[in-house]
Order: C-alpha cells, then structure tokens, then sequence
C-alpha cells in the first residue's frame, strides 16, 4: 500500500503533537467554564497557559485529566480519543499532574517520597504475596535505582536521606516532579509550579523543567501567574479568557498581545 505525501505529513504532524483538544465546551450551570477550547501541546515543549482567575485554565485541565467530562468537544493523546476516560486510566497513559505532596508523606524522606509514588504495574495486589522474595527484592532494587536516575536529575540526589519537611518550597515543587516522573509521565500538568516561591529558586524550577524536555522527552502543561520568570523557559503560551483561547504563540507574543493585557486589566 502506498501511502500520499500529504498523508505521510499529517501523520508526522499527529506524532509531534503528543495532545490536543477539540472545541472543548464545559458549563457548570449557566457559566460556560469552556467555551470551544482547541489547544494543541507540541511534543518535548514546555506549553504556558496564562489567564486571570476564572478564565478557564484549571477546568481544562481537570478535562484533559479525566477529572471532568466535558459537554462537547473531545481531548486526543497519542492520536488517540481519551474524552471520558476515568482519572486513573488517563495517569496510567502518562498524563501526569503534579499535586502538594500529601501531608503525612513531609515525614517521608526524599527518596521514600519517590518510592511511595508507585510506578504503573506495581501496584500491591495479593499477587505480590505469592512472588518470590527474590523477585520482589529485584524489583525494590530497580525502583530505587530508578528514583536515584530521577534524583540526579533533578539535583537532589545529595538530599535523599532527609526528610521532604526540610527542603525548601523549589525543592519540594522539584520532589513533586519526581513523584510523577516514578509514574513514567510523558505529560506533566503543573498549576503555579513558581507561587509561594523567591524568584531565583523559580528560575532554578524552570531551568530543571527544561532539562527534562530535553533529557527525558518530557512535555510540560504549566498554568502560571508569574509570567515574567516563566516566559523565557517556555516554547509555546495559550492566553484564556472566559472560557476561551484568546491569543497564542509564541510567549513574548502573546505577553504583550493586547488583548491578553486587557483581560488582565479587566479582571
Ligand atoms: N465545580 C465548579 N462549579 C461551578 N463553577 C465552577 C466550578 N469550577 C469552576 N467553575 C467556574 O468556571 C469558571 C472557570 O474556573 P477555573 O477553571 O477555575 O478558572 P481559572 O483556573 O482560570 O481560575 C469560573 O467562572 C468558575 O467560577
Ligand atoms: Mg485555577
């Protein structure tokens, strides 16, 4: 069978577009959260999605991660139709939000904190009783050289041993990466990865997603409100307001978008 340039094009253009979301429309009563929302998150790029409060950005997410269903419109991941898939089937394909780590888990070390994030098909079940001791000591031994590979990475490696109480706010944001990067994400979601943080330890965040683009084929969705530190670590930024897409590109573009400016100011 042969196959048409054309043909041979939009399927190079599907692989190169890990999601992408169609007209999405999502109301909650009379709001129209979402209103034909159609965003396309480029493979290994680190996507920016910027807009004042209420214009949308995390009910697209909880969209695009199962937690909502929308009323139309469909999300695509892989070239493939994932409209309604439940919460966990959507982790387990490798769409990853990062979430504050779970009280109890501060007590944790920073390696603990890893290997309690159970990678997929780890999961205890009452099989993992009947494997053998041996088998299940190598499969230990793998995760924790696995987290130790995801340390390095994220250059927390020298902290292993200490509890994630004693990292700092950069350090914990980083430990939350790592907590999805042990859940094999090939998408990570982050909402405000740089609030509550002092602009040189964001920068440090930024700079570390960008190695993980590059050295890991990672993607990154990242709603953020600090723009100006997250603009030049970014590829890609969409701008939402109610409920729509009201400017993309390139992120300086879409900063100074004049219309991105007034919805700002408007809100
Ligand atoms: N569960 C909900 N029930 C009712 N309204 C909601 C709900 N979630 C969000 N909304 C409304 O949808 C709109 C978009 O909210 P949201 O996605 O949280 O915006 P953003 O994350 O950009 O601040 C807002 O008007 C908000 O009040
Ligand atoms: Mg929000």
């Amino acid at each position: 069978m042969t196959i048409s340039s054309q043909e041979l094009e939009s399927s190079l253009e599907e692989q190169e577009v890990i999601l992408w979301t169609e007209r999405v429309v999502k109301r909650f009563g009379g709001i129209v959260a979402l209103d034909g929302v159609s965003v396309k998150l480029p493979r290994k790029k680190i996507v920016l999605l910027i807009g004042p409060n209420g214009s949308g950005k995390t009910t697209l997410v909880n969209v695009i991660t199962g937690f909502l269903v929308p009323e139309e419109g469909r999300v695509y991941y892989m070239g493939r139709d994932i409209t309604g898939f439940k919460p966990h089937i959507i982790t387990r394909m490798g769409i990853l939000r990062t979430f504050q780590i779970p009280k109890p888990f501060l007590n944790l070390t920073v390696l603990e904190n890893l290997l309690v994030a159970q990678p997929p098909g780890s999961y205890e079940s009452p099989y993992r009783a009947l494997l053998s001791k041996r088998i299940w000591l190598s499969r230990e031994k793998k995760n924790v050289e696995k987290a130790f590979e995801i340390l390095k990475l994220l250059g927390l490696e020298g902290l292993w041993d200490q509890r994630a109480t004693s990292l700092s706010g950069a350090g914990l944001k980083l430990l939350e990466v790592g907590r999805a990067l042990m859940s094999d994400a090939k998408l990570i979601i982050m909402d405000e990865p740089a609030a509550g943080v002092n602009p040189a330890k964001a920068h440090e965040i930024f700079s570390t997603l960008q190695k993980l683009r590059d050295e890991k084929n990672l993607t990154f969705l990242v709603i953020e409100h600090r723009i100006d530190i997250a603009a030049p670590y970014a590829d890609y930024a969409y701008a939402m307001h109610l409920g729509r897409i009201i400017s993309e590109g390139v992120p300086q573009k879409v900063l100074n978008d004049r219309a991105v400016i007034e919805s700002y100011i408007g809100a």
